[in-house]
């Protein structure tokens, strides 16, 4: 099959086009290599998937409508997959507007172009961030979401009801997948894992946000990668619907749908530290700190409806996920501490 994907030089989109390209399909890449965190990753990355002669990077902005009109035609691709964002929590309260442009502007042109084209299936990247400080466990797909904590999210949730629009009004078989905090090698330096064990490495001390009485459902990147390479399968649909209601987010206005990609299995911050620890076989310096503003205590996923859509759901530990980053990372940190100045954000 043939693959538009957004974001390849991005952790997640870099994962799943590696996956689909193994896995004999043929991709095009699309990736504005923003400077929001270190770009010799992203050069890293895009390297490695330039090993597949089926591999067709575009270095273009998601806002260049032209130039994605132009990749996306040329792709003539059976799937769109939209990932590249302005993602991140924090950094939504320094920089507004990068989420704005990216995550609004730049799916608005992704939407369009899909509308154009007629896509048979289009995939788009939302957060478990919309959850916000969601009270009720495990969170649903089904719980009202529409209070989130921060501009990042409120982006996201902004761009799922965007995309069931034009699911509606043009046909477009779509599906939203909610991803919690994902993580694995060739990861983001902007979090936490990444930050953990450069600065233990380092000798350096830790951030601890919340006192580490906070929690997360970490998702190994290469669960989720499963997850979203079965659900491109299921293409939204009535006769797709499942029978448990309970469950089921199928639009009854739409081919859409929406679906969290967790493992329902969280961890506070503090086990976290201490998987790293292990694997490091090292103590870090803590710095407890305060929750940040924005930060939601909890996420905690409902992997009920991914599971009976695909039979499958996340169910890499922590250890081993750790460990495998830690491996990667160690080979890695040279190339990327030595990348030249204008590289590293
Ligand atoms: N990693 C997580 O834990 C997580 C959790 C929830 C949701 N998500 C979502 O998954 C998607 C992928 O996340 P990731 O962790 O791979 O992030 P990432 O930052 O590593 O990748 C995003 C890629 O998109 C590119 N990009 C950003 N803005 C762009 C623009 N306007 N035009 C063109 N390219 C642009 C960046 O250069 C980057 O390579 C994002 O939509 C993110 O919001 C990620």
């Amino acid at each position: 099959m043939r693959y538009f994907i957004t974001g390849t030089a991005g952790f997640i989109g870099f994962h799943l086009a590696r996956r689909l390209l193994q896995d004999g399909h043929t991709i095009t890449g699309l990736d504005g290599m923003t400077h929001y965190y270190n770009i010799k990753l992203k050069q890293m990355r895009h390297a490695a998937l330039a090993q597949f002669p089926a591999f067709h990077p575009v270095i273009a902005m998601l806002e260049d409508r032209e130039a994605v009109e132009k990749a996306i035609a040329e792709a003539d691709a059976d799937v769109i997959i939209h990932l590249a964002a302005q993602a991140g929590v924090r950094y939504s309260l320094e920089n507004p507007k990068a989420y704005l442009s990216s995550n609004l502007e730049g799916s608005w042109n992704i939407l369009e172009i899909a509308r154009q084209v007629g896509i048979g299936h289009l995939m788009l990247a939302s957060t478990s961030s919309i959850y916000g400080a969601n009270a009720s466990i495990p969170f649903r797909e089904t719980d009202r979401a529409d209070e989130p904590l921060t501009f990042y999210a409120a982006t996201k949730k902004s761009m799922e009801l965007m995309a069931h629009s034009y699911s509606h009004l043009y046909k477009i078989p779509t599906t939203a997948f909610r991803f919690f905090t994902v993580y694995g090698p060739w990861g983001r330096p902007d979090m936490a894992l990444f930050k953990f064990v450069k600065n233990i490495l380092e000798d350096q001390p830790i951030e601890i946000y919340g006192e580490g009485a906070m929690s997360r459902d970490f998702t190994y990147i290469d669960d989720l990668v499963e997850a979203v390479v079965r659900l491109s399968k299921i293409v939204p649909s009535e006769p797709s619907r499942i029978a448990d209601a309970r469950v089921e987010t199928l639009s009854h206005q739409a081919p859409f749908r929406i679906i969290n990609i967790g493992g329902g299995q969280p961890q506070t911050l503090m086990t976290f530290v201490e998987t790293v620890e292990k694997s490091l076989g090292r103590t870090a310096r803590r710095r407890l700190l305060p929750m940040q503003k924005g930060d939601v205590p909890h996420t905690f996923a409902s992997p009920d409806l991914l599971y009976a859509l695909t039979g499958y759901k996340p169910d890499t530990t922590l250890d081993v996920g750790v460990e495998a980053f830690v491996s990667w990372y160690l080979e890695a940190c040279d190339e990327l501490n030595t990348a030249p100045k204008e590289l590293v954000a």
